[in-house]
């Protein structure tokens, strides 16, 4: 399927539905005009084919970060997985605290406890329920928790369940700003103050939309400073880091060396493990305590938890995988060579001077001891899509990234770096961008200035114009 038929695709899926819809029945006319609001500015989500699948376009955009996925590395490892384990049960038969229980869950749980230098590990079906899970069930009475401002939205919603009434959030990666948050909360809080309810400080390893690292080991300072009492526990979200930072990819906080003094690390098998599942980590409390004692992890209690969830993870932790010569280990040596060829580009320094692009953690990249796989490229707001439109035509699959997943007026294209993607692959991305900026240049030092569009956004817009 060509990337134009794709287009066309998508382009179909955003057309508005609800006038066509006048005389169905209320249910499905209000659905549609709710959808419409999305499909007016070309919003609508949609489960369309990506064009990388297809081999039409390179992958700039999954998570299969580490490409155990696309290089075939995960069938291989869950098969041998299944062959060395001829017991292992394909079916669940309930929540795990009913009949859905097996001991190949609770070795995998060791297993992956010790790997991560953890007292106890607890698997649930996806990183989204774990972050539900341990802001519903964790947080005790009269407990508050500081969370950075761009935590992920399954740490929101599990905030949403918490027993922690009082929520307070920081300034993105800013450890004043973390530090003015727990002042408020032991101006506010007595029992915090006093050392008899805890402070859950909420925090990820690397952040999914800014690529990003948290600056923990300072956090961590100023938490035991303020807080001499040690009731001020973290919470470390590792999505992003889990196979990539750390030994073996452990994550930041084995990187760190700092496994005693997080309370719970977060990993999940979705992203750079090619997989589906969430593990936490809690690193005193008994898992059990927190199921029957705490308040029930619903998770557990209502959800099946199908037992090949933690078969894929289990072996890629855990076998020396990414033994394919041809890949290197690391997709940020990806996300350097990129910054090397897009800094290196004529174009780029007066397209990111006029404001035409801009990539935020390009800045110092070459000085900074690790550079993350995710790239958030920016330009002005309402030149996103175009640039969106400009890649995939020239071949390269890139998402752009809108409210709500990030806040309004911070739209932007987030790149994927992945271990397999070639130093050709990373030029072609590079260059296509700053060609694309060219041609804004030209644009905007014309005569007709924002008048003009460049070519790609014309060509899908006829596009549009002909699906109309
Ligand atoms: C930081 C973070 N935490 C948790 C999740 C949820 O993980 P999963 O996809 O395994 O449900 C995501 C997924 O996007 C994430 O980015």
């Amino acid at each position: 399927m060509s990337v134009i038929a794709l287009l066309s695709d998508w382009i179909k899926s955003q057309k508005i539905k609800g006038p066509q819809m006048k005389d169905a029945p209320t249910f499905y006319r209000n659905l549609e005009e709710a959808l419409d609001l999305r499909r007016a500015d070309h919003s609508m989500f949609t489960n369309h084919k990506s064009a990388w699948k297809l081999g039409t376009s390179i992958d700039f955009c999954s998570n299969d970060m580490l490409s155990l996925g696309t290089t075939g590395e995960i069938r291989r490892t869950f098969l041998d997985e299944l062959a060395a384990n001829p017991n292992f049960a394909m079916y669940s038969g309930g929540s795990r605290l009913m009949d859905g229980n097996y001991d190949y869950i609770e070795d995998v749980e060791a297993e992956i406890a010790e790997f991560h230098g953890s007292e106890t590990a607890l698997i649930v079906g996806s990183g989204y329920e774990a972050n539900t899970a341990i802001y519903g069930a964790v947080p005790r009475p009269g407990d508050a928790i500081v969370y950075d401002e761009l935590v992920h939205a399954s740490t929101h919603d599990g905030m949403t369940h918490s027993l922690a009434q009082c929520r307070i959030q920081f300034r993105h990666n800013d450890v004043d700003a973390l530090r003015d948050a727990i002042s408020s909360v032991l101006d506010s809080q007595p029992m915090i103050a006093d050392g008899s309810r805890s402070l859950l400080i909420s925090v990820e390893s690397v952040y999914s939309m800014d690529g990003d690292i948290c600056p923990l080991l300072e956090m961590l300072e100023v938490a035991k400073e303020m807080c001499p009492l040690g009731n001020a526990v973290f919470i470390v979200d590792e999505a992003h880091a889990t196979g990539i930072l750390g030994p073996k990819g452990a994550g930041l906080v084995s990187q760190l060396g700092v496994e005693k003094d997080v309370a719970i690390r977060l990993h999940t098998c979705g992203k750079a493990l090619a997989s589906t599942g969430g593990n936490r980590y809690p690193r005193k409390c008994d898992s059990s305590l927190c199921h029957y004692e705490l308040r029930p992890l619903r998770h557990l209690h209502n959800c099946t938890l199908l037992p090949h969830c933690c078969g894929n993870p289990s072996g890629i932790q855990h076998d020396d995988h990414r033994k394919n010569p041809e890949v290197p280990r690391q997709p940020s040596t990806r996300s350097e060579a990129f910054f090397k060829s897009i800094e290196a580009n004529k174009h780029w320094s007066k397209a990111s001077e006029m404001g035409i692009l801009s990539i935020p953690v390009i800045e110092d990249w070459a000085e900074r001891d690790f550079n993350a796989h995710i790239v958030p490229l920016k330009t002005r707001q309402r030149y996103n899509w175009w640039l969106v439109f400009h890649l995939q035509l020239a071949g390269i699959s890139a998402f752009p990234i809108d409210y709500p997943t990030v806040p309004r007026g911070q739209s932007r294209i987030r790149l994927m770096f992945h271990a397999a993607n070639t130093e050709e692959q990373v030029e072609t991305l590079a260059s296509a961008i700053c060609s694309w900026a060219a041609e804004m240049i030209e644009i905007e030092e014309g005569a007709e200035g924002a008048k003009k569009m460049p070519k790609a956004a014309h060509q899908v817009y006829a596009l549009m114009a002909a699906n109309a």
